[in-house]
């Protein structure tokens, strides 16, 4: 049964309903032609972001760190990388993955042909940990609203997650990284859904260089991926 109207606006609409299944079709126009957010728009959600984060009370991370460690790259690009939290470098400089793991990282993506002024990245965690340990339970979820906020803001088309505590953070404890990376994933953030690569963490593969081999499986997959989407990076 096919039945026929217009509209105020002269939209044709149409529906067809075959084998108990209700099929609309309309000659409404799509809009193609996305309109990107404006980079002004995304420093300012950026900085009201920072400012919120750096709200944050009752926080051992907060009390123990000397500064805020945001982000660093380009926030337009379509890669997004999460580490875990600020070393001792990070929390000196003030920028991510610029001590020993961040050199390992820039490698790690020079080896798949990105620069890392191409990417941005940020962690789960925006205060160092006492003594480099790992963010407790408590604090990956106290976090992981701000690295979610933070994801929609930047809104990638890759999403790579260094480490068990990135995974953690989006996907829960329940899994691991072990089994986990390599794998393209999706999940959803505001009603969003993005792509998204777990992957080890290059802090871990200088302690345990013998895994090197299947971070360059996924960095070779991720590269498939940017080149598959036609990412201009
Ligand atoms: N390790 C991380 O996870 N993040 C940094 O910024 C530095 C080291």
């Amino acid at each position: 049964m096919v039945s026929e109207e217009k509209n105020q606006n002269n939209i044709i609409r149409s529906e067809l309903i075959l084998d108990n299944t209700k099929y609309i079709f309309t000659d409404k126009p799509i809009n193609r032609f996305k309109t990107k957010p404006k980079v002004e728009d995304i420093s300012l959600k950026l900085e009201e972001l920072r400012d919120e984060i750096e709200k944050i009370e009752n926080c051992e991370l907060k009390k123990n760190a000397s500064k805020l460690v945001f982000s660093d790259g380009d926030n337009r690009s379509k890669i997004m990388i999460v580490g875990e939290g600020p070393g001792q470098k990070e929390d000196e400089v003030g920028k991510p993955f610029v001590g020993d793991a961040g050199i390992l990282l820039n490698k790690m993506l020079k080896s798949i042909s990105v620069e890392r002024k191409n990417v941005y990245i940020t962690n789960v965690v925006n205060y160092r940990p006492p003594n480099n340990r790992k963010p407790e339970p408590n604090e990956i979820t106290k976090y992981s609203n701000f690295l979610r906020k933070h994801i929609s803001i930047i809104d990638p088309k890759i999403l790579i997650l260094m480490g068990s505590s990135a995974m953690e953070s989006l996907f829960g404890s329940k899994i691991k990284i072990t089994k986990e990376r390599g794998l393209w994933k999706e999940i959803i953030i505001n009603n969003k859904t993005y792509l998204c690569m777990i992957t080890f963490h290059p802090a871990y593969l200088l302690r345990q260089p013998e895994n090197k081999k299947y971070s360059w499986t996924d960095l070779k997959e991720i590269r498939k991926k940017i080149d598959q989407l036609n990412l201009i990076l």
